[in-house]
C-alpha cells in the first residue's frame, strides 16, 4: 500500500524570519534564530514550516529581492545555518518549505549589473524587460503600466555616458526588475535554484506571484491602468465588483497562458526527488475558478485560497466562499487551502475589528477554518493573538508606504517581531528591534500564554491537535462536508465520521439545537456550552463536536 501524502491536510507555519528570533543581537531575526525555537515550532502541532526569503538581498523588500537566490543574507547567517536549520526541522519530525521568487531579481543581481553594462540588444538584456522608451527623446515608458505598489511600473536607467538610457519593467519595487521568462537562461537558473534547495533536503517551495512570470503584449497600453491597480488592491472597496471583475479577468501580466507550461517543467523536477517535494502558488488570480488550473495533477500541488485573507467574519460570505472552492479543486482533484493572515495583510485580530471582540472573533475563524478539508497556513503571531502594531513614519520599511508616499502605510505593522518572554525586548533581541516590539504586547508573550490554558496559543495547540487526530478531520481525499441547516449567521456542517461544526458568526448569544449523542470537542470561548442538546453559542464563537467516544 502506498503510503499517506503528507501534504494535502498539512497544516503549515509561516516563519518570517526577520521577525521571529534574533540569535546574534543585531536587531533582526535570523535562520538561528529560528533554529533555536525549532522546539516552539514543534509544541505548535503543525507538520511544516515555511519560511519567507531569508537570500542574499540588499532587502527593499522584505528579501523578495533576491540578489543571489542560491546563498543565504549575512543578516540572516550564511548556508552552513540553513543547512543546520534543514537538519533540525527534519529532526523534530517537521517539513520545511522554503521561498522562491522567479518573477523578478534585485536589481542588485549580478545579472541585472551585467544588463546594464551592456548594449542595448545584448544577450545580458535579454533576461529582463529592457526597453527604448516612447516620444522624441525616449522619455515615455513603453506602456502605461503602474506598479502593483504604486507609481510607474518602469525605470529609466542611465548610460555609460551619462545620458538617459532604455527603461526596464517592475511590477513592483524599482529594485524588482522582471525577468523574461521567454528567456531559457532564467529557465535553466531557476531549475538550478530548485535542485540547489531540494538537494540540501528542503520539502518544497512557495512560489512567489507565480501568476506573473509571462507577460503579454508588453509594447501595449492599457485602456484604463488607474483603475486596473486600483482593481488590484484589496484595500480598495469602493469600486463596483462588476467593474473589478471585468478588469481583472483580462491583466496583461497577470495569470497568461504561459506560467503553466513552466510548472509543468517544474513538476517534473520535484517528482524526480524522493520523499514528496511539494509547491505551493502565491497567485491571485480572477476569477478564483482560474485558481484550478494551477494545481492541475502535472502542475503544482496548491494553491494559496486567499479567499479567506479578505472576508469578513460572516457566515453569508463565508458559506458561499467555502462552497465555491471545494467546488473549484474538486475538478482538478487537488485539495484546498485556507489561509486567515500573512505577512502581506493586516493581522486577523485587527482585520477583524481588533480589541477583544477581534481576538474571539479571530480564534472562532479559526477554529472554523481549522476544521475545513485540506491544507491550512498560519502566519507566525497568529496563534498569539497579535494585532497589527502601531508604527511611527519614521520606522516603516516597507516600498508600499515609500511609493505611494506615505498614503498607504504599508504592511510592516504584520511583521512585528514575536513577543516571547520577560527578558531583553521581550526576548526577541538583545540589541534594538528593528521595528519596535509593542509595551502592550507583554500579555501577548509566549511564556505567559504558555502557563495559561485559556491563552490564545494553547487554543491553537488544542485545535491543531484535535485536527490530527479526530478521524474525520485528519485527512482524508474527501474534500466534500455536508452541510446542515442552521439559522441566519450561523455556519453549521457535518464531516464523516461523527465530526459537527456549529459557527456564530452573529455577535448574540444563540441557543441551538445539536445531532443526538455528541459530546463538546473544543469552544473558541468560554461559555460555549453543550447540555443534552441544548447547545449555547455566545456571540463570535465557534464549537466543534464528535459522536465518537
Ligand atoms: C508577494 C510577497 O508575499 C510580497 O511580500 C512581495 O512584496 C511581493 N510578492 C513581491 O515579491
Amino acid at each position: 500500500m502506498s503510503q499517506k501524502s503528507w501534504w494535502p491536510n498539512s497544516a503549515i507555519y509561516q516563519v518570517y524570519p526577520r521577525s521571529f528570533q534574533d540569535s546574534n543581537g543585531d536587531g533582526e531575526g535570523d535562520l538561528r534564530g529560528v533554529l533555536a525555537r525549532v522546539e516552539y515550532l514543534k509544541s505548535l502541532g503543525v507538520d511544516a514550516v515555511w519560511l519567507s526569503p531569508f537570500y542574499k538581498s540588499p532587502n527593499r523588500d522584505g528579501g523578495y529581492d533576491v540578489a543571489d537566490p542560491r546563498d543565504v543574507d549575512p543578516r540572516f547567517g550564511n548556508l552552513d545555518d540553513a543547512k543546520a536549520l534543514i537538519e533540525g526541522i527534519h529532526k523534530v519530525g517537521l517539513r520545511i518549505i522554503v521561498d522562491i521568487v522567479p518573477n523578478h531579481f534585485s536589481t542588485d543581481h549580478p545579472w541585472f549589473q551585467e544588463a546594464l553594462s551592456s548594449p542595448i540588444g545584448s544577450a545580458a538584456r535579454a533576461r529582463f524587460h529592457f526597453y527604448d522608451g516612447r516620444g522624441e527623446n525616449g522619455e515615455i515608458p513603453p506602456n502605461n503600466w503602474n506598479s502593483i505598489f504604486g507609481g510607474p511600473a518602469w525605470s529609466r536607467t542611465t548610460d555609460k555616458d551619462g545620458r538617459p538610457g532604455q527603461w526596464y519593467l517592475h511590477l513592483f519595487d524599482s529594485t524588482q526588475a522582471d525577468l523574461n521568462w521567454e528567456n531559457s537562461d532564467v529557465h535553466q537558473d531557476f531549475e538550478r535554484t530548485l535542485r540547489f534547495w531540494l538537494d540540501l533536503g528542503v520539502d518544497g517551495f512557495r512560489i512567489d506571484v507565480a501568476h506573473g512570470l509571462a507577460k503579454e503584449t508588453i509594447l501595449k497600453d492599457h485602456h484604463d491602468p488607474e483603475a486596473l491597480t486600483r482593481a488590484l488592491r484589496l484595500d480598495v472597496t469602493d469600486m463596483p465588483d462588476s467593474q473589478r471583475a471585468e478588469l481583472l479577468s483580462d491583466v496583461p501580466f497577470f495569470d497568461r497562458e504561459g506560467v503553466h507550461e513552466i510548472y509543468r517543467s517544474w513538476r517534473k523536477i520535484f517528482d524526480s526527488y524522493p520523499g514528496e517535494r511539494i509547491s505551493v502558488a502565491e497567485a491571485w488570480v480572477h476569477p478564483s475558478s482560474r485558481a484550478a488550473r494551477y494545481v492541475r495533477s502535472d502542475e503544482l500541488h496548491q494553491i494559496f485560497n486567499f479567499d479567506f485573507l479578505v472576508a469578513p467574519w460572516s457566515a453569508a460570505t463565508l458559506i458561499p466562499a467555502i462552497k465555491r472552492t471545494l467546488l473549484e479543486v474538486a475538478e482538478v482533484s487537488a485539495p484546498p487551502t485556507w489561509v486567515l493572515s500573512n505577512h502581506d495583510s493586516p493581522r486577523l485580530v485587527t482585520r477583524l475589528g481588533g480589541g477583544e471582540d477581534g481576538e474571539w472573533r479571530a480564534r472562532a475563524f479559526a477554529q472554523l477554518t481549522h476544521a475545513l478539508p485540506g491544507g491550512i497556513y498560519i502566519f507566525q503571531g497568529e496563534e498569539l493573538g497579535l494585532s497589527d502594531g502601531e508604527l511611527a513614519d519614521e520606522v516603516r520599511q516597507d516600498p508600499i508606504f515609500f511609493r505611494t508616499q506615505g498614503r498607504d502605510k504599508g504592511r510592516d505593522g504584520a511583521r512585528i517581531p514575536l513577543p516571547w518572554d520577560s527578558s531583553n525586548n521581550f526576548g526577541f533581541t538583545n540589541g534594538k528591534p528593528w521595528l519596535p516590539i509593542p509595551s502592550q504586547w507583554s500579555s501577548k508573550r509566549v511564556i505567559e500564554q504558555d502557563e495559561d490554558s485559556n491563552s490564545s496559543l494553547n487554543f491553537y495547540r488544542e485545535s491543531l491537535r484535535i485536527r490530527s487526530e479526530h478521524p474525520a478531520l485528519k485527512g482524508s481525499s474527501d474534500y466534500r462536508i455536508n452541510w446542515l441547516d442552521a439559522p441566519d449567521g450561523v455556519i453549521a456542517f457535518e464531516r464523516h465520521p461523527g465530526f459537527t461544526l456549529f459557527a456564530n458568526t452573529t455577535s448574540r448569544e444563540l441557543k441551538l439545537v445539536a445531532p443526538p449523542g455528541v459530546s463538546l470537542l473544543l469552544g473558541s470561548r468560554p461559555g460555549v456550552r453543550l447540555e443534552g442538546e441544548r447547545l449555547t453559542l455566545p456571540g463570535d464563537s465557534t464549537c466543534w463536536l464528535t459522536k465518537l467516544k
